[in-house]
């Protein structure tokens, strides 16, 4: 059932995050104005920045606050000081050192079993990309469209690490039950959007023992549960290329979590690049949206970042509160919000340094105060 009010707990974290979770804060006072909707917003400082100081990642009592949150909102983790990223010291609270600020990515999605992360590449028409400095338009809008769905919580991810003589090792762990729940997520997905009906599984299962067990739960959950889809398979290597070549070929894609990772920003590539590139962590019980790219110390308090992949963040945690409490105000605002952004992009005046060159560039702040400005005229 609808809420009166949700509440939202913003993580802004380190480097440009504040300032691209700042602008999709601005469309969001938008859509509380413009849908009448409530959001209790609340910040939370965290990441590296945060642990050089104060020696942990977030204040105590944050994580709890996640937990009890309708939704997150995710900035960037990852601080540098005189150009050295910042390292958790043993003990503190962690075994060993880890970049600090993994608490609000890797420990959320792993504490709140946010088993899905939902990456899509979408071109939106207008947008230019950036080839040896020039900008052009290298792909067509229409023929890329389609999600990348991520295992978020095991592969190559568990952290764990066994010190050999000679070096380390870090496995590669696949559960049946966490392949079950996400590949089924992604036939769900392809069945939803209703287009190709095709979900490809991309995986090493041709070297990697583990991904083929990935790619034979993928294939006995596919074949008996969901019977009008086509299965597609391909490993990750080829799949790199297709994704550049031919991403009209995809509809929904699913893998273990590093192939996922790696094939995400990949696909960014062909879709305006990591400022228009988003996350959602999804779980049965919780959700944390984020843009994909990192806290880019060297843009950091520049007003200068990218933040429509933070506003599209924004806009997916709407799309998914609307799904989870059949609210239609808020699938409206999803909508309309996505509209808003497209009409940006198109009109391609108030757009950062990488989707329109340093010499027309606007701010961050510019552009997220353009995209509430579209949303109220098209209201
Ligand atoms: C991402 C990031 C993270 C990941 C890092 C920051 C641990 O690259 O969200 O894609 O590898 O999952
Ligand atoms: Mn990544």
């Amino acid at each position: 059932m609808a809420k009166q009010s949700y509440r939202i707990i913003a993580l802004p974290g380190d480097g440009i995050g504040p300032e691209v979770v700042g602008s999709a804060l601005v469309v969001l006072d938008a859509v509380k104005e413009l849908f009448h909707v409530d959001f209790e917003v609340e910040e939370i400082a965290c990441g590296g920045h945060y642990y050089a100081e104060h020696e942990t990642e977030w204040p105590e009592g944050s994580f709890e606050k996640c937990e009890s949150a309708d939704a997150i909102l995710l900035g960037a983790v990852g601080h540098e000081i005189d150009g050295k990223p910042v390292f958790t010291k043993p003990g503190k609270p962690y075994p060993e050192p880890q970049l600090a600020g993994f608490a609000q990515v890797i420990g959320n999605r792993k504490k709140l079993d946010l088993y899905a992360n939902v990456r899509p590449v979408k071109l939106y028409p207008g947008v230019k990309h950036k080839i040896h400095g020039n900008l052009v338009q290298v792909w067509d809008p229409d023929k890329v469209d389609y999600v990348v769905i991520r295992e978020n919580t095991e592969d190559a991810y568990t952290g764990e690490v066994e010190t050999i003589e000679g070096g380390r090792v870090t496995p590669i762990r696949i559960t049946r039950a966490a392949t079950e729940r996400v590949t089924r997520y992604a036939f769900n997905l392809a069945r939803r959007r209703n287009r190709q009906k095709k979900v490809t599984c991309v995986d090493k299962s041709n070297i990697i023992g583990a991904h083929r067990f990935f790619r034979d739960v993928f294939r006995e959950v596919g074949e008996k549960e969901f019977p009008d889809l086509t299965l597609d398979y391909a490993y990750v290597d080829a799949f790199c290329q297709w994704q550049i070549r031919s991403p009209e070929w995809f509809d929904v894609v699913v893998g273990p979590n590093l192939v996922g990772d790696i094939v995400s920003d990949n696909g960014a590539t062909t879709a305006g690049g990591l400022g228009l590139a988003v996350g959602g962590n999804i779980g049965d019980e919780h959700g944390m949206f984020e843009p994909i790219h990192g806290s880019a110390p060297k843009h950091a308090g520049k007003d200068k970042a990218n933040p429509l992949a933070a506003i599209l963040a924004m806009q997916m945690m709407l799309d998914w509160l609307a799904a989870r409490y059949a609210d239609d105000r808020l699938a409206g605002a999803a909508l309309k919000v996505e509209a808003a952004v497209a009409a940006v992009l198109k009109e391609g005046k108030t757009l950062t340094y990488d989707l329109i060159g340093e010499e027309r560039a606007s701010k961050c702040s510019e552009v997220g105060a353009a995209v509430a400005e579209k949303l109220r005229l098209m209201l």
